[in-house]
C-alpha cells in the first residue's frame, strides 16, 4: 500500500471563497490560515505522514496589490507567533523553504525563532514555502554547486535545493490544473490531485478521502508491475 510520506499542497481559492461570501479577499486568507492549522495538526497525528509542504507565498505573489501583500506578511508573522505552542505540543518541526532575504527583518527573525524553537521536534515537518518559486530554487541551487570539478550530478543538485525531499502526493485546491512553479523538481513522480474545493472549505475529511484514493494507486515510477 502506498504511503504518503511527503504531502505538498497548493492552497488556492482563498480570494474566491471570500468574494463568494461578500467578504474582503484578505478574510479568505485569514480563513485559510485556520485550515493550515487544522490540516497540519491532522498530519502530525497521522501514522505515515512525515512531511507537509505548504505553498504560502510564491515569488510571483509580490505582484498582488500592496495591501494584500502586507496583510499576508502580517498574517504569516501572527500565525507563526501564535502557533508556536501548537508546533511544540504536536512535536512538529517548522522549516521554511524559499528565499527569505526579501522579507522584513522582523519577519525573518520570527521565522528563525520558530525554526530554532522547534528544531528539537522529531515528528511531522511542516515546511512553509515562503517567497518560493521552483525555478528560483533551482537557479540558486545550481549557483551553489556550479564550480564543482566533476560536473553536476542529480544527487548534488537535489541536495543543494531548499527541499531535497521528493513529493508523494501533491494536492491543489481551487479548481485550476497547474503547478504554478511549485516544487517542480520534487514532484517528478508525485501523484497529483486537483480538486475544486476552495482552500478555506478544505477539511480533514477532504484529505482523508484523497489519502484513501492515493493508497489505491499503482505507483510504478517508470517501471512495470
Ligand atoms: C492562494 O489563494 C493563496 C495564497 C496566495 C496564500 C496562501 C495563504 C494562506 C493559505 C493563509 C496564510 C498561510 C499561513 C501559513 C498562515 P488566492 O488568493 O490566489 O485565491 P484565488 O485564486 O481565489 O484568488
Amino acid at each position: 500500500m502506498n504511503k504518503a510520506r511527503h504531502i505538498a499542497i497548493i492552497m488556492d481559492g482563498n480570494g474566491r471563497w471570500a468574494e463568494l461570501k461578500g467578504k474582503k479577499r484578505v478574510q479568505g486568507h485569514e480563513a485559510g490560515a485556520k485550515i493550515v492549522k487544522e490540516i497540519t495538526t491532522f498530519c502530525s497525528n497521522a501514522k505515515d505522514i512525515e512531511r507537509l509542504t505548504l505553498y504560502a507565498f510564491s515569488t510571483e505573489n509580490w505582484k498582488r496589490p500592496r495591501l494584500e501583500v502586507e496583510f499576508l506578511m502580517k498574517l504569516l508573522e501572527k500565525y507563526l507567533k501564535n502557533e508556536l505552542n501548537t508546533y511544540i505540543r504536536n512535536n512538529i518541526r517548522f522549516e521554511p523553504i524559499g528565499d527569505l532575504r526579501a522579507f522584513s527583518k522582523s519577519l525573518q527573525k520570527t521565522i528563525q525563532t520558530i525554526q530554532e524553537k522547534t528544531a528539537h521536534c522529531d515528528g511531522l515537518v511542516q515546511a512553509l514555502a515562503l517567497n518560493y518559486g521552483a525555478q528560483d530554487e533551482i537557479i540558486r541551487a545550481v549557483n551553489k554547486i556550479k564550480d564543482c570539478d566533476d560536473g553536476i550530478t542529480e544527487v548534488m543538485l537535489s541536495n543543494a535545493l531548499d527541499s531535497k525531499h521528493s513529493v508523494d502526493l501533491l494536492i491543489r485546491t481551487g479548481g485550476d490544473h497547474r503547478l504554478s512553479n511549485f516544487l517542480l523538481w520534487q514532484v517528478a513522480y508525485a501523484e497529483i490531485f486537483f480538486i475544486d474545493t476552495l482552500w478555506p472549505d478544505f477539511k480533514v475529511e477532504s484529505l482523508e478521502k484523497i489519502l484513501k484514493d492515493f493508497k489505491k494507486i499503482e505507483r510504478r515510477f517508470g517501471g512495470i508491475k
